[in-house]
């Protein structure tokens, strides 16, 4: 959460950082800030709220510094207000430091600090970085050692960025356990929390590795260890184009995301599934003889997507499949050893819970795969293995293009760990064509939304909602529900259709809406029994299904294309996306930035 932002160069900084700050304003938007070194001195200009209210502050036409720092809070330590908003200043003003992640040990340091006379002002937690750097630059006179012993005394998570007139012309960070990415220019360089910040100026980058420093000049980039010993780094060119981090003329990210799925499903499946080949994984040779028991860990609805996979790999691969929450699997002690396959899954690869998860894992002995969209993320390099899914960026809080990418993908594995298995047939096959058709069939569901909108602004009042359904549409109502509560604040829950009568129907009165998945032949007369026993009790009900139902007095019938059970997930959850997306618009709510919520938890 937070996200930063800094450039180096010949122009202007502060557009260039309002234009960074905007785009990462998904990882929080409780307080904005920006310093640039202005004749030799630090401005530093900040305010509660919206990068729009910074934006807006006159003071920052008249600065013409080329180089600066920024920053986007989502607040953890300290309320959401000016005095805490970053960047900070050591007390002697020669140090600005804005900082995403959490110092764990602030308190003690924070002692330490006022012992030696210093005086704290805000109650973050980042503040005493620039006075532990310029405590130490008061014992070394070296601002790169002052950095380095500053870091080594931190607990918890960073990504920072230094500047100060000290400094001159370069601007000093470091990370640990917090994303931060540095753009290569051309006699200029930008730094960011994540890529499409700085992707309208550059498409070459370097991603910092846990407990690095660069120095950053307009013409250089220098890397350290912790240690001040000089490291080499790769450049990695990224593929997105700048368009696909801008609205292109939708109201909203999440409504262009939702729109997108017909290409990024395709991009995902790529050249992975062929028809009439096996599938293909470039690097990915794990030995599956030695694999007896598969954990597919994750968070929200990356976890809903694992659960939605498992069916899968246990139907084609005989492979029993575990999923779990990474914050609940990284306390739980879980029996996995060399024989285990862990699968991480992540769109952002910078989830603080699954990281943990990962290296528990790993450490444990077992074999690690991370599926993961944004490339170069930390999970991609603590994983042995890494598969992308090809999303392209998503800026939207809640997730729906990575769902369905997660899910295609996902899907391809369970299919090649079955080849390299030997457990080839003809349903395996038809299973393979039938995820080469899903762009298309996508699209169509894409086609006509109307009755959706309609359903959406008759129910958008309501405080309650259920989402039922059996085997994949159970998993699928779970992401429903979840996508529905974080951005139209309604409260629901999902629960597996056959649960109903084990208490939750009590919740059921006349007017309640529930919507139904189901899409599953073999099961779909069980579900619309349930659904009819909630009717009988008031609910109002919309059908998402893919079958000839049998009379029922539900108020709406969503069709979406036919599809083998295990892939319905990635069909029957579009109309559910735009559901929650035209219920949150009903309310005036703001889509892409839902309340108390970040796109990256990079805190436990
Ligand atoms: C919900 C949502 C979250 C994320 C979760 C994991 O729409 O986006 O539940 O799925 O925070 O994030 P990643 O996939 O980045 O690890």
């Amino acid at each position: 959460m937070c996200g930063i932002v800094g450039y180096i160069g010949t122009k202007k900084a502060v557009p260039v950082l309002i234009k960074g700050l905007l785009s990462l304003e998904y990882r929080g938007y409780d307080s904005s800030g920006i310093c640039v070194l202005e004749n030799n001195s630090l401005e530093v200009v900040k305010d509660k709220g919206r990068v729009k209210n910074l934006e807006e502050n006159p003071i920052l036409n008249t600065l013409n510094g080329n180089i600066g720092i920024a920053h986007t809070r989502w607040a953890t330590h300290g309320i959401p207000s000016k005095e805490n908003a970053h960047p900070h200043l050591d007390n002697s003003k020669t140090f600005a430091v804005v900082h995403n992640g959490i110092i764990e040990n602030y308190t003690d340091l924070r002692n330490f600090l006022e012992n030696k006379g210093y005086t704290l002002i805000s109650q973050t937690d980042t503040e005493v970085i620039p006075n532990l750097i310029s405590y130490y630059y008061s014992l070394e006179n070296d601002i790169l050692k002052a950095i380095a012993k500053t870091i080594k005394d931190l607990k918890g998570s960073y990504a920072i960025e230094v500047i100060s007139p000290l400094l001159k012309d370069k601007i000093i960070v470091a990370r640990k356990d917090s994303p931060l990415v540095i753009g290569i220019g051309n006699g200029e360089n930008f730094i960011a929390s994540d890529i499409p910040a700085v992707l309208n100026y550059t498409n070459k980058f370097y991603f910092l590795d846990d407990l690095e420093i660069s120095v950053i000049s307009k013409n250089s980039i220098e890397f350290y260890d912790i240690d001040l010993n000089k490291v080499e780094k790769d450049v990695k060119d990224i593929e997105w184009d700048c368009a696909s981090s801008e609205k292109n003329g939708f109201e909203d990210y999440m409504l262009k995301e939702i729109f997108e799925q017909p290409t990024s499903i395709m991009e995902t499946i790529g050249s992975r599934l062929k028809p009439n080949e096996k599938c293909y994984f470039d690097d990915l040779k794990i030995d599956l003889k030695d694999i007896n028991r598969i954990y597919i860990v994750a968070c929200g609805t990356a976890m809903h997507a694992g659960i939605a996979a498992k069916y899968a790999f246990e139907h084609f691969c005989k492979i029993p499949v575990e999923v779990d929450m990474a914050s609940e699997f990284r306390y739980r002690n879980p029996l996995i050893d060399k024989h285990t396959l862990c699968i991480f899954i992540s769109q952002s690869g910078e989830t603080a819970d699954t990281i943990a998860a990962l290296k528990l894992a790993k450490s444990l002995g077992s074999k690690t795969l991370a599926v993961v969209n944004v490339i170069g993320s930390s999970i991609t390099r603590v994983a042995d293995y890494t598969i992308y899914t090809h999303a392209g960026p998503e800026i939207a809080v809640a997730s729906t293009k990575a769902y369905t990418a997660q899910v295609v993908l996902l899907n391809i594995l369970a299919v090649y760990f079955a080849e390299i298995l030997g457990y080839s047939s003809k349903e395996l096959e038809d299973f393979k064509m039938e995820i080469l058709e899903l762009p298309d069939k996508v699209k169509i569901i894409l086609e006509d939304t109307s009755k959706i909108q309609e359903f959406a602004k008759e129910v958008y009042s309501q405080k309650d909602m259920f989402f039922i359904g059996r085997n994949t549409d159970y998993a699928v109502s779970m992401e429903a529900s979840l996508k529905l509560k974080e951005i139209s604040y309604i409260h629901s829950e999902a629960y597996a259709a056959g649960e109903l009568k084990h208490g939750p129907i009590a919740l059921i009165e006349n007017g309640t809406t529930v919507i139904g998945i189901a899409t599953n032949p073999n099961l779909v007369e069980k579900t619309i029994s349930n659904l009819e026993e909630v009717i009988t009790r008031g609910a109002n009900v919309m059908i998402v299904t893919n079958q000839e139902l049998p009379n029922i007095n539900s108020k709406l019938n969503i069709e979406v294309p036919k599809c083998n059970p295990m892939l319905s997930p990635i069909l029957s959850v579009i109309p559910l996306q735009l559901f929650s997306y035209y219920i949150a618009k009903n309310k005036g709510l703001d889509v892409d930035k839902p309340r108390n919520l970040a796109k990256s938890v990079t805190v436990e």
